[in-house]
């Protein structure tokens, strides 16, 4: 659409209409206009799945590996053909707009949404995100970079002020964003945090750099909830206030303009961003079909078995993997997260997913017929009880399976009645005269004990079994997050009495008041078993298998948006089950079940380690595909794990005095690691295969020119005796340099495979963009001429080939 033909249709619109564009129609679609043809669009969350524009259970998606997961693969291609995929689900859905990716960065381990994010290494998360931004867009749905800027961590998420050097932004925090415009990504989402003094919703950045540097000429939506005040937003570079049909702008910008306060341009700017993208997505003038498509089950599923293994971190192997099934009588299977893995983490990126293959499911397929494979739970992980599921619970009134959910007025009559499958209710419906969301069940306890059950929102809330009091109160929103007030508000719980074969009805209240939200979620878990005990039976069971495998991991409200993790130990529990079971079987496979980094004491006492992150929907089958070896490991670690929190050289998020400063600087992730004396438990760009490799030489030219890119060519030969694949990584030095330079940073990867004792050559383009540096000074990149050397190798702290050159400035 070119410029005359947008002039013709902004003349056809009055002010009031304009800015009527401007702010959603609801939660999640923009506003329709037929004087001009505009139909509105739909937007969803991403980046895992694409939920739609509700949170109900029996509206199922496809559920991706989360993004660490998918960064772990480094494998750009791969990740290109997943973003296909959530266009397609997305077409399905009749969504335009996928609310993904997710280009904050790996800066704290704890950093709630670490699961979301790709890497803490810029070059790294560029990569990955454009290529998923590539994918999505080539099926005409649009993408999101979101959260413009340095949103890495969630507390006080809503009003925290990062101040962040001018060069750091640039270098490491802006540039996975510069790489997703380059890819032509539509949408940018502007965070709810602050960066050095102005929010990011009216930032300088977004008409400045964004727009301005990098020519985006897309639109610049706020975060749910992000633009609190009207004039700040409207004057800056910000298109498109989320949600709707409320918000600061409205009636409130009318009348700034008609005031002479908002320029009328700033306005009419604004709405040719929402035409010229509703343009892209067909939703303006005639309309296009978007046909909606239904992809083939068995290929979703094979792809995502794929991408879950190609993700699945070898981090340690003393020899016991791939396993033979062949030579196997009796697997033991242990840990609670070997029944429920974790397969996403938990906040807006949340989705239902169709089906869920855990780790023991997979590895019973694996093994059916032809080895016994014997569960363990060992002790049960600390944490909150999890959402009752229809399984084990019957509607009382039906009989039948699930559990009922009522909405009642103030009288107590009803007014909603249906039976649902989950009492993990978000969004129960809310007919006039709505007073009281219930949740009642007849439980079928399988164990005799004492129960956890528990009860999440807030307002005047009450949990009763078969006519007593568990619990009651009124629980004040202490919150303005969205994440916590509408997907996972706090929970409160009670133990309870409960004796296998009883049938006790419970029935859940929650009362809705104006602001609250209506989210109500019941949890319950069986007693936990004494933890001495349940080590012990695990180790039994290990000590009499010809192998073991302990899945262990983080639990439900850890690693979720909205808040940040308390700390990354896994907890006595899950520490000692490893150690006991490594320590009665040598062959003992630890998983670790986590979106993010946790630590491993036991790391050097066990047979061999995998990561499967939050693998999506098919992560079991994709790991008993890697522990029997149909399919190599193929991950690489996109962030330094460290072996203990306080060595991390950027653990804090919280806020002092409303401020949280990025003191490392340009020194993020392993380039702190290499800045500090310490050492992690496994750096960057670590992982094994099921071969290994000689690194042989490196060979780059001798001179670059600054802005001229360059090729660094890697021979790697495969000594092992198998076929593999290896991610060949180059980092660049600056010895001597002037200027202050991380120790080294990552430019460019490649991937080669080889048969065994085949050398092979990987090629890897560095691009001119990795020799600059923001000189804070002049306000503009430099290139500081000198020597330049580059490093090859396997990961951040395994670096074995060398080649030095000299770097001249452009004359
Ligand atoms: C999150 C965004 C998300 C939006 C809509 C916000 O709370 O920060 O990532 O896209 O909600 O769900």
């Amino acid at each position: 659409m070119n410029d005359d033909e947008l002039d013709l249709l902004m003349d056809k619109l009055t002010l009031r209409a304009k800015v009527g564009l401007l702010t959603g129609a609801d939660t999640w679609r923009t506003a329709a206009e037929p004087a001009v043809e505009l139909r509105s669009w739909v937007m969803s969350d991403g980046p895992a799945g694409v939920r739609g524009t509700s949170w109900d259970e029996r509206h199922t998606a496809v559920l991706l590996p989360s993004a660490t997961a998918l960064a772990a693969t480094w494998d750009e291609p791969l990740v290109e053909r997943l973003g296909s995929l959530l266009a397609v689900e997305a077409r399905r859905k009749g969504v335009h707009v996928v609310l993904a990716p997710n280009l904050n960065l790996h800066r704290s381990p704890l950093g709630g949404r670490h699961f979301e994010c790709f890497s803490e290494d810029p070059e790294l998360t560029g990569r990955i995100g454009a290529a998923l931004v590539r994918g999505i867009q080539a099926h005409g749905v649009a993408a999101t970079a979101k959260h413009f800027v340095a949103n890495d961590s969630e507390t006080d998420r809503l009003t925290v002020d990062v101040r962040v050097g001018e060069r750091a932004l640039r270098e490491v925090y802006l540039a996975p964003f510069e790489a997703a415009v380059a890819a032509g990504v539509r949408l940018v989402m502007a965070g709810y945090n602050a960066v050095n003094g102005t929010t990011a919703t009216a930032s300088a950045l977004l008409d400045g750099v964004l727009r301005g540097e990098w020519g985006f000429d897309g639109v610049v939506v706020s975060d749910w909830g992000a633009v609190r005040a009207m004039r700040p937003a409207a004057h800056a570079g910000l298109d498109l206030v989320m949600p709707g049909p409320e918000g600061v702008w409205g009636e409130a910008l009318v009348r700034a303009v008609e005031a002479g306060d908002v320029a009328p341009e700033a306005v009419d700017e604004k709405v040719r961003h929402l035409l010229r993208q509703s343009h892209w997505l067909g939703e303006l003038g005639a309309p296009r079909p978007r046909p909606r498509v239904s992809p083939r089950p068995d290929r979703v599923r094979a792809m995502l078995r794929r991408a879950a293994a190609a993700g699945t971190v070898l981090l340690a192997n003393k020899g016991v993997l791939p396993l033979n099934a062949h030579g196997l009588a009796t697997v033991a299977v242990i840990g609670a997260h070997a029944a429920r893995t974790r397969t996403q983490g938990g906040g807006s990126a949340g989705v239902f997913p169709h089906s869920e293959v855990g780790v023991l499911d997979g590895v019973r397929a694996r093994l059916r017929g032809r080895a016994k494979v014997v569960h363990v739970p060992g002790p049960t992980p600390a944490g909150p009880p999890p959402a009752l599921d229809g399984t084990w619970c019957t509607d009382p009134g039906s009989g039948a399976s699930g559990i009922r959910l009522r909405v009642l007025d103030a009288g107590g009559n009803e007014l909603h009645s249906e039976r649902r499958s989950s009492a993990r209710q978000l969004e129960p419906p809310v007919p006039p005269g709505a007073h009281t969301v219930e949740i009642s069940a007849r439980l079928h306890p399988a164990e005799t004990g004492l129960w956890t059950l528990g009860i999440a929102g807030f307002g005047r809330m009450s949990l009763r079994l078969d006519g007593r009091d568990v619990l009651a109160g009124d629980f004040a929103r202490e919150t303005d997050d969205p994440a916590l007030v509408h997907v996972t508000p706090p929970l409160h719980t009670a133990a309870v009495h409960l004796a296998a074969g009883s049938a006790p009805v419970l029935v859940a209240r929650r009362e809705l008041a104006p602001g609250a939200g209506r989210a109500v979620v019941v949890s319950a878990a069986p007693p936990a078993p004494e933890v001495t005990t349940a080590v012990a039976a695990a180790a039994r069971a290990a000590g009499r298998a010809d192998v073991a495998v302990v899945v262990v991991g983080t639990t439900e409200y850890d690693e979720c948006e909205g808040r940040d993790r308390a700390g990354i130990a896994l907890g006595p529990e899950q520490d000692a089950l490893v150690r006991a079971v490594a320590a009665a079987n040598p062959r003992t496979v630890v998983v670790v079940n986590s979106g993010g980094p946790v630590e491993m004491p036991w790391r050097d006492e066990v047979g061999a380690l995998l990561l499967s992150w939050f693998p999506g929907q098919e992560g079991g089958t994709a790991l008993a595909d890697v522990l029997f070896g149909r399919a190599e490991p193929g991950g690489r670690l996109p962030t330094t794990w460290p072996a203990e929190l306080r060595d991390a050289p950027a653990v804090d998020t919280s806020p002092v005095d409303g401020r949280l400063t990025y003191v490392e600087g340009i020194h993020v992730g392993h380039r702190g690691w290499l800045r500090s004396s310490r050492t992690p438990a496994y750096w960057f760009g670590h992982g094994l295969g099921y071969t290994t490799w000689a690194y042989e030489e490196v060979t780059a030219p001798a001179t670059v020119r600054a802005g001229d890119p360059f090729t660094v060519r890697v021979r790697v030969r495969n000594t092992g005796p198998r076929t593999g694949r290896e991610v060949v990584q180059v980092y660049l030095a600056r010895p001597g340099a002037v200027v202050e330079h991380p120790e080294r940073w990552f430019v460019g990867h490649a991937a080669v495979c080889a048969r065994p004792g085949e050398a092979v050559t990987a090629r890897v383009e560095v691009p001119a963009r990795l020799l600059r540096h923001w000189d804070e000074e002049s306000g503009e990149w430099r290139v500081e001429a000198g020597p330049c050397r580059v490093l090859a190798g396997r990961s951040a702290g395994d670096v074995p080939l060398e080649h030095d050159m000299e770097l001249y400035a452009r004359d």
